[in-house]
């Protein structure tokens, strides 16, 4: 049996594509009109400096980690009700234009590649969803 792919592997494999970030954030912005207004005045660099620790806490959530783990509940508070107020539907913009971004940008992607990403960001997304319900805006920005 091939062995199961990584999704950390892949992430490397992205993060060699220049444009990597740029063509995630284009696709999410166009994925639901509620998106764009979210972001008005953001400093893009930053924010994608912001986006590669949410996806290194992701990426450690699964195998363990506890700092990952707990880094990650404060930026589901950050998103939840006593704060950005991110809705479920935004998740799912959210998993789906990272998912067609990766396919787009991962020189080795497979459907398997595919399914184990789907798997983290999923768990991942569930860590700071019931994060977001246990309480107000966490212990604050986690920049
Ligand atoms: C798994 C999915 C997501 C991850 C890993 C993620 C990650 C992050 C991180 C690490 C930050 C900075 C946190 C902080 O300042 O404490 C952030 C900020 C932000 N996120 Fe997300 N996010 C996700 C989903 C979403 C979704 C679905 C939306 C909906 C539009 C969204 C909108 C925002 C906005 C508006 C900011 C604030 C920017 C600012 O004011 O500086 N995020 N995100």
């Amino acid at each position: 049996m091939p062995p199961i792919p990584e999704p950390g592997d892949s992430y490397f494999r992205c993060l060699r594509v220049p444009a990597f970030f740029e063509r995630f954030y284009a696709r999410f912005l166009a994925s639901d009109p509620d998106v764009p207004r979210r972001f008005v005045g953001i400093e893009w660099r930053e924010q994608t400096q912001l986006l590669r620790r949410g996806l290194a806490m992701l990426l450690l959530v699964p195998t363990g980690n506890g700092a990952a783990r707990a880094a990650l509940e404060d930026v589901g508070r950050r998103h939840g009700p006593a704060g950005l107020d991110v809705p479920d539907r935004l998740y799912d913009c959210w998993v789906a234009s990272f998912l067609a971004t990766v396919r787009e940008c991962d020189a080795h992607w497979s459907d398997a590649v595919e399914d184990a990403w789907r798997r983290t960001l999923q768990d991942g997304v569930a860590v700071m969803q019931a994060a977001a319900l246990t309480g107000p805006g966490g212990s604050g920005r986690t920049r």
